[in-house]
């Protein structure tokens, strides 16, 4: 595991948006999965603007969801499919038939759990996951305690998760559950990019990286990935040194 710092979100995210874009460069088959949220949406608009003039072919690579909000429809704008629909997928010719997204309309959610590990057993491992980290220290929707021997599941929301969510909604919704893949999907990728700026970062960005590593932290987990890397703007770092 390494640790990135950067001066500002603008230099954390010309890094991030770099990152993704090499890998498509050196492996135009590479499998993706980034995140939704409010962090990496700078990295979207700059890898989108780097793809425009860029020379990677994206014909080719394969894109798999991290998480969805279960119960939520998917023309809600805050759903994980429609960030994806605005801040990717319409800047990035990805294909269509190269991406898989949790469908939560289904009304088997098990299944959808087993397509999305079938696409991924197939066509990975992730050669490149890009994931933002919740203030209880979540990844994806991989709650405090849950089991890190899990590929995809159903999991209930802790109230943290509720709350902060309804940032991304243009009105207060009912979250109860997430769709999400799982811990092992996560310390199965080739590399890990966690991505973290601003203050109210900092505690839980300490506690991964200087706490007790146990799944109570899920984030703390990825400490025994070789190839993680905790990219943070200096903001996030604070409480590294104290
Ligand atoms: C959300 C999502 C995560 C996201 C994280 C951080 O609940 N499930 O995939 O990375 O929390 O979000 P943000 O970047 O908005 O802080």
């Amino acid at each position: 595991m390494k640790i990135q710092i950067f001066q500002t979100h603008d230099e954390l995210s010309d890094f991030v948006a770099g990152e993704i874009l090499d890998t498509v460069r050196q492996k135009p088959e590479a499998m993706l999965t980034l995140a939704t949220g409010d962090t990496p949406l700078l990295t979207y608009k700059k890898l989108s603007q780097l793809s425009i003039n860029g020379d990677a072919d994206w014909s080719r690579v394969k894109f798999a969801a991290l998480d969805e909000w279960v119960g939520v429809p998917p023309e809600n704008p805050g759903s994980c499919k429609s960030f994806l629909n605005e801040n990717i997928f319409n800047r990035i010719p990805l294909q269509q038939q190269n991406i898989h997204l949790f469908d939560v309309r289904s009304a088997d959610l098990e299944k959808e759990c087993a397509k999305m590990d079938h696409f991924i057993r197939n066509h990975g491992p992730v050669d490149l996951m890009l994931v933002g980290i919740g203030v209880s220290g979540h990844i994806g929707f991989n709650e405090p305690g849950v089991s890190a021997d899990l590929y995809s599941h159903v999991i209930d929301l802790e109230s943290t998760t509720k709350s902060v969510g309804q940032k991304y909604f243009p009105s207060d919704i009912v979250l109860s559950q997430g769709i999400t893949l799982g811990l092992k999907h996560i310390l199965q990728a080739k590399k890990v990019i966690v991505i973290a700026n601003g203050h109210h970062k900092a505690g839980i960005i300490k506690a991964s990286l200087k706490g007790e590593i146990t799944n109570n932290v899920p984030a703390t987990l990825l400490r025994r990935h070789p190839g993680a890397l905790f990219a943070l703007d200096s903001e996030a770092a604070t409480l590294l040194d104290s």
